[in-house]
């Protein structure tokens, strides 16, 4: 919640001198003096701010303060000159009315400070942005770059403004910067060529040549050393405080910032050197023929550089400083100038050209920072401007005169605008106008600006006139005039009251200014006012070829020769003031005046003398008593039905009507008299700061008693509260104590019980246990002793069952063996002694009956071959079983053979020959058991094929096969029908059955055949016998075993003397072969094209025979 506060709270002295009561100027200056010494330094007088200067830097500058005054009404916070530079920005972007910040005061009391400050309030609370930042930024730049050139230091102040300043700056509807205005008034130009003792020069010069790079200060022909000048006064080049070096770079910066070209910045610099050297250029005189001193140029390196710096011919500037050419009309008169003229015409071209380059300064900063947009825009206007001058005695000159009059017309403004404001404020508020007292400083501009006969009006007039013009001449002049004047006094004026008063010397006159009286003395008024600039130094500047030189003696120019005079300097000023009042007079004024407080320029002394002094002639009494003419004290009814609303029972706390009911039932409730206020449309205007301070006064008693009434019901309260809270907390202790005393009684109580209960069970337990134990044992004993018992019973009956068994079994033996007894002496009489042996022989007979005739009933088939057989019945007939087994195989045999017809016979006779011959000895053997043995297997008898063959064999074909004749030479096998004869072994071709060999049977002396299941079989012939011519035959057949088995039968019965064909059964034999003997060897082979055996001649003697190994 925002605290709403007034400026009447906490105050130190009065915050508003329209409330000093009584109103003395002593009370003024006391209530002042308060203040400052207090650190208020701000004072208001209605809407007027009184500004102390501190001399030290005090802490309500930073930006905290700027956020505390922004959007806050005037009087709602201690004064501060941040509540009327906000006051007037608010109203010019609110209201759309136009503002000015008139600021006035002595020289060191802080004006320029003060229009600082307000610019940088209003850059801080005004609109933000890139653009605007910038125009922000240029507009406080130039307060730099002009106290460089307009500021000196003078023995009241360091950094004297010497030239007044009025800056409009102008903002958009939104109240954004958008660029400015700057005028300048009345350069202290005199400043240029001399200085007051203790005073310096315009900052620039000391800042250039502290400043400036060594490089620079070459290149401007100039010096370090500031004795090297003639213009720079040397007693006081060093300021306190001021470092001209570190200034002359921010200076620098500002031009930059502001829009400065490097070279416009060069030219500047280029011109304050030329202001130095002009100053060093010194005269001396030379006499002429007609007695007249004509001056020279003492020495010319100064010239001559100056020369060189702008550009200029020498002679022609030489020539300047020594003749003046004077035209009127038709004529040109040239005459010399003596030395003395020298001197004030080359300090009148060094017054005149930093004047101008001052001039030049502000016109090309307002280039830069003036607004880019055409548009409506709202204007603050602040105006630092010298305030009145009085010096000591009759120091005040043409200077003083004018910027008092400037200050009059100030005075002036500010009298008509306060007026004007309060009777608008009046009327606006229905409030009847009293006329009210005051004094109207008009008669004295009058006095000075007056067309016809005011002062300036005189001084024009004897500048102006031809013939000898002087000072006295125009000091006669006023004293004609203006003497019937009643504020215009001097020596000789006729309705002087001080004719008497020898204070008053003969060259000054006195004008008694709204401020005070101030002397003037004449001296200079003429020349200062005349302004005058020889035409041909004009025109050697214009010859120049530095352009910003030329830019600055337009009047140089020979083709515009304007021989009208130049308007005089007070002319000039006069009409530019004009321009100034008529501008503000359009504008809504905001005062600060200020004050200095010593001459020391020290903090915390306040002298009053001084500030008296100042109070006087700025008409500050003047102002409070305008601003108290009417009424005192005005304020809204909202805010001060706020204030006082405590007064009155009927208002307190609220007010629920409108706030002016409220105020007036609050005043009739206070009795304050009616004539002593007013009720204005929206604000009540008190009439005297009295009836302020009693409703204060009655206001700060009823504070108090509020404040002890809110402590009462606040310690009333808290006390309750308090007490409230403690019962409320000792109810719920007490419970929760209770609570837990219960609990604890009870867990007693419950543990107790537990105790008992424990005891009460363990004793019954005991009890009872006593009582089981007891009853068991007693149980036990009654089972023991009846197991006992029963035992003994049981023992006993069974010893009685025992004896009686005993007996019974020892009665049935005694009676079994009685009996036998009895039946053996019967029966002994009919058994024999060898009637056992005859049962066994029957017994043995039956067996073998029954043996017999159970072989007999299963008998096996008739088929020898059936391997069945009865099982024995009892071993002892093992032997007996396996003879007739043997018996039975035997007959069974007989029986079968017994079935065979001779061929058959004969057939089975070679079969077991054959098996005679090769079982176990040829693996081929086993093979051809189950093949019958046909002998003609090729039919040859019937085959007409083998006709011609058969009829070459005499005998009968035992067997007649195909066999393969192994080829002596390769192993290869040629098909041959073998014939086998009762006498001959025949080989005859296979196809035309034609015989190629026949061998009678005894030449065949062996057979030789392998072991394994291959048919080659080899004939050995008898050596030398017929067949045996080629050797012996190796051959293959089918039916080996048959074919061998055939060979061995009939060789066997061919031979004569009985001898048996030899049959060969191995694995390696030899073959003859003509001579050669082959030995022909069978190897096991693995199977390969099919099953036949392969024969290969391995070499001359061997022949090797692979047989496949026979599958099982
Ligand atoms: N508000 C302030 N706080 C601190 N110092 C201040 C204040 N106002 C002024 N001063 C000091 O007083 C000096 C003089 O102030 P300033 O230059 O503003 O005076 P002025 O009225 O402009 O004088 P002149 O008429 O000679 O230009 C300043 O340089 C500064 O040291
Ligand atoms: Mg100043």
């Amino acid at each position: 919640m925002e605290v709403k506060t007034s400026l009447l709270d906490n105050m130190i002295g009065v915050g508003d001198m329209v409330l000093l009561e009584p109103l003395s100027e002593d009370s003024f200056l006391e209530n002042l003096k308060k203040r400052f010494d207090h650190n208020e330094i701000y004072t208001y007088i209605g809407s007027v701010v009184i500004s102390m200067n501190p001399y030290r830097s005090l802490p309500i500058y930073s930006p905290e303060k700027v956020e505390e005054y922004r959007n806050r009404n005037f009087y709602e916070l201690s004064p501060h000159i941040y509540a009327l530079a906000d006051e007037a920005y608010r109203s010019l972007r609110d209201q759309d009315k136009d503002q000015c910040i008139l600021i006035t005061g002595e020289s060191g009391s802080g004006k320029t400070e003060a229009s600082k400050l307000v610019m940088s309030y209003v850059a801080a609370v005004c609109g933000k942005g890139q653009e605007v930042n910038k125009v922000k930024e240029q507009l406080l730049q130039s307060n730099p770059v002009l106290e460089a050139f307009g500021n000196a230091k003078t023995v009241r102040n360091d950094n004297s403004s010497r030239f007044g300043k009025y800056m409009d700056i102008e903002f958009d509807f939104k109240g954004d910067p958008l660029g400015g205005v700057i005028s300048n008034y009345l350069l202290e130009k005199s400043r240029v060529v001399k200085q007051p003792r203790g005073e310096r020069n315009f900052h620039i010069f000391y800042q250039l040549l502290s400043g400036a790079s060594d490089d620079t200060l070459k290149k401007l022909k100039l010096d370090r050393d500031f004795s090297k000048y003639n213009y720079l006064s040397l007693d006081s080049a060093v300021v306190n405080g001021l470092d001209d070096a570190t200034s002359f770079r921010t200076v620098k910066n500002a031009m930059q910032i502001v829009g400065f070209m490097e070279d416009e910045i060069r030219s500047v610099l280029e011109l304050v050197a030329a202001v130095l050297k002009l100053g060093n250029i010194e005269f001396k005189p030379e006499s002429r023929c007609n007695d007249t001193d004509e001056s020279r140029v003492r020495d010319k390196n100064d010239l001559k550089e100056m020369c060189e710096l702008l550009g200029i011919e020498q002679t022609v500037l030489e020539r300047a400083f020594s003749y003046r050419t004077v035209e009127a009309k038709l004529e040109k008169v040239s005459t010399t100038l003596n030395v003395a003229q020298a001197y004030y015409a080359r300090d009148a071209l060094a017054k005149n050209l930093y004047s101008r380059l001052f001039s030049w300064l502000v016109t090309r900063i307002n280039e830069s920072i003036k607004a880019q947009t055409k548009s409506r825009h709202k204007v603050m206007g602040v105006l630092d401007i010298y305030g009145f001058e009085i010096f000591e005695k009759a120091d005040n000159s043409f200077e003083q005169f004018i910027i008092n009059y400037c200050n009059e017309k100030l005075q002036q403004i500010f009298i008509e605008l306060t007026l004007r404001e309060e009777q608008e404020e009046y009327i606006r508020e229905g409030i009847e106008w009293t006329n009210i007292e005051y004094f109207n400083n008009a008669v004295i501009c009058d006095l000075i600006e007056n067309n016809q006969n005011g002062i300036m009006a005189m001084l024009d007039e004897e500048c102006l006139r031809p013939g000898t013009v002087t000072d006295e001449t125009f000091l006669d002049k006023l004293n004609t005039v203006c003497a019937e004047h009643q504020h215009f006094e001097s020596r000789l004026s006729k309705n002087s009251k001080f004719l008497n008063d020898h204070s008053l010397p003969h060259s000054c006159f006195r004008i008694q200014h709204y401020a005070g009286k101030v002397l003037y003395c004449v001296e200079g008024f003429v020349d200062k006012n005349n302004d005058l600039l020889y035409r041909d130094l004009s025109q050697a500047m214009f010859k120049a070829t530095h352009s910003l030189m030329k830019e600055l003696f337009p009047e140089g120019n020979p083709s515009k020769v304007n021989l009208k005079r130049p308007p005089t300097a007070g002319s000039q000023f006069k009409s530019s003031v004009g321009t100034l009042m008529k501008n503000l007079q359009t504008k809504n004024p905001n005062y600060i005046r200020c004050i200095k407080p010593n001459d020391k320029k020290a903090a915390h002394i306040f002298t009053a003398s001084l500030v008296c002094h100042q109070v006087r002639y700025l008409g500050l009494m003047e102002n409070v008593r305008v601003r108290r003419a009417g009424y005192a004290f005005r304020q809204p009814y909202g805010p001060c039905l706020e204030r006082y609303k405590m007064l009155c029972k009927r208002t307190w706390p609220h007010w629920r009507g409108p706030a002016r009911e409220g105020v007036e039932v609050l005043m009739a409730d206070l009795q304050v008299p009616t004539e002593e206020f007013s009720y204005g449309r929206s604000k009540i205007f008190i009439r005297n700061p009295r009836t302020l301070f009693f409703l204060e006064e009655r206001r700060r008693q009823c504070l108090q008693d509020l404040a002890t009434l809110i402590q009462k019901i606040y310690r009333g309260w808290k006390c309750r509260t308090h007490f409230l809270l403690l019962k409320k907390s000792q109810v719920v202790v007490a419970a929760w104590y209770r609570r837990y005393a219960q609990q604890k009684k009870y867990q007693r109580i419950k543990s107790a019980t537990t105790v008992v209960q424990s005891y009460a069970r363990g004793w019954q337990a005991r009890k009872l246990l006593r009582e089981l134990k007891h009853q068991k044992r007693c149980e036990e004993a009654v089972t023991t002793i009846a197991a006992y018992w029963h035992g003994t019973q049981a023992r006993r009956e069974l010893r009685k069952l025992k004896e009686e068994a005993r007996r019974k079994h020892a009665v049935a033996v005694i009676w079994a063996c009685w009996q036998g007894l009895k039946v053996r002496r019967e029966y002994r009489k009919f058994f024999r002694a060898n009637a056992g042996k005859k049962i066994y022989n029957f017994t043995i007979q039956r067996i073998m009956q029954k043996y017999f005739l159970g072989v007999k009933s299963g008998l096996p088939s008739m088929s020898p071959v059936d391997k069945n057989w009865p099982a024995r019945p009892y071993r002892f007939l093992d032997a007996a079983h396996a003879q007739l087994r043997s018996i039975f195989h035997l007959w069974r045999c007989k029986k079968y053979r017994s079935q065979f017809s001779q061929e058959r016979k004969a057939v089975y006779q070679e079969k077991l020959e054959a098996s005679e011959l090769f079982k176990d000895k040829k693996s081929l053997y086993p093979s051809s058991v189950s093949q019958p043995f046909k002998g003609d297997y090729l039919e040859i008898s019937k085959n007409p094929k083998y006709q011609k063959l058969n009829s070459c064999v005499e005998e009968k074909v035992l067997l007649a096969d195909v066999v393969n004749k192994i080829n002596r030479a390769n192993g290869k096998g040629a098909s041959r029908i073998l014939l086998l004869t009762k006498k001959n072994v025949v080989l005859a071709d296979q196809k035309t059955g034609q015989v190629k060999a026949s061998v009678a049977l005894p030449d065949l002396i062996s057979v030789s055949v392998s072991t394994q299941n291959d048919g080659f079989f080899a004939l050995k012939l008898k050596e030398g016998s017929a067949s045996a011519v080629k050797g012996d035959f190796l051959l293959s057949s089918e039916h080996l075993i048959e074919t061998i088995t055939k060979l061995h039968h009939i060789g066997s019965t061919a031979s004569d003397d009985g001898e048996q064909l030899d049959i060969n059964i191995s694995d390696e034999f030899l073959v003859q072969f003509k001579q050669d003997k082959v030995c022909v060897k069978f190897i096991q082979a693995a199977p390969k094209n099919g099953n036949s055996a392969s024969c290969k001649r391995k070499n001359n003697r061997l022949l090797e025979v692979s047989v496949p190994a026979a599958t099982a």
